[in-house]
């Protein structure tokens, strides 16, 4: 009954914990492709590649439904992915549409047509790739009217958490949020548009300051995967052992995944 968690690399930890802490009886299984991180300076058919390779090593891992828990290839492969790649019987789903249905309030499956929504100036923190695609946008024009999106850029980001450079990545994050309020001075709401910023969470809200809501995903999808998998229970995968898998170095990775988790957590070759 596993299910799989995919990620570039040590982002989609901040979704695996939530995930785990609420449906504690699934077996998930991790997979971080830590040797080729950050995706968000990539292509759309190199991070295309990369993604079909993980997820295709998480269904041989016993999972029928995975989880992009990676804005980046959400943004730049999940659909092609979905159209021409997953095969019958399984299931892959991204991170975006749980996160854009709390910001617009809406419930799972409202197909109703875009209405106004409270929040009127948004900013989006997100990694260079995932701005690019405009995939956010696209989602949220199909729920919501007349909401001013401000799309920052994030780059430097990922690679500083990856390489465990903390100081490096607080400084980032600081004069990325002074881009943005450069040419939006005051967003109501702010969306961490990528798994990993969850990690430098207290830095945007200093940053941003306390009126601006902070969106960020991880508890929000845990929420979407315990709605999804109540109502298709034949997504629970045949797979029954838990793990994390990385195409990185697995010491490396389990010492920096431990600190984030702040729990023991052992990573293995993919
Ligand atoms: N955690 C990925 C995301 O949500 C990071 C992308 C990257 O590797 O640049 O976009």
């Amino acid at each position: 009954m596993a299910v799989g968690i995919f990620d570039s690399g040590l982002g989609g930890l901040t979704v695996l914990d939530a995930v785990a802490k609420r449906l504690p009886e699934v077996p998930f299984v991790y997979y971080g492709d830590n040797a080729h991180a950050p995706y968000g300076v990539r292509n759309a058919d190199d991070v295309y590649d990369l993604t079909t390779k993980g997820v295709q090593r998480l269904f041989d891992a016993g999972c029928d439904l995975v989880i992009l828990a990676c804005n980046t290839a959400s943004a730049a492969a999940l659909r092609r992915m979905q159209e021409a790649w997953v095969p019958e019987g399984k299931r892959v789903l991204g991170v975006f549409v749980p996160l854009i249905e709390a910001l617009t309030e809406r419930q799972w499956g409202d197909n109703s047509p875009p209405r106004e929504v409270a929040v009127k100036h948004v900013a989006l923190f997100a990694t260079p790739a995932t701005v690019s695609s405009r995939a956010f946008q696209r989602e949220l024009a199909f729920r919501a009217i007349g909401v001013d999106v401000e799309a920052q850029p994030c780059g430097g980001v990922v690679d500083a958490i990856e390489q465990g450079d903390m100081i490096l990545a607080e400084a980032l994050v600081r004069s990325h949020v002074e881009a943005l309020q450069r040419r939006m001075p005051t967003p109501e709401a702010a969306i961490l548009g990528c798994t990993h910023y969850p990690l430098m969470q207290e830095v945007f809200q200093d940053a941003l300051g306390p009126d601006v809501a902070v969106y960020s995903q991880a508890n929000l999808v845990a929420e979407s995967l315990a709605d999804y998998l109540e109502r298709h229970p034949d997504k629970l995968g045949p797979g029954t052992e838990p793990g994390f898998l990385t195409t990185g170095d697995p010491a490396r990775v389990s010492n920096k995944a431990t600190q984030f988790l702040r729990r023991k957590i052992e990573f293995r070759t993919a």
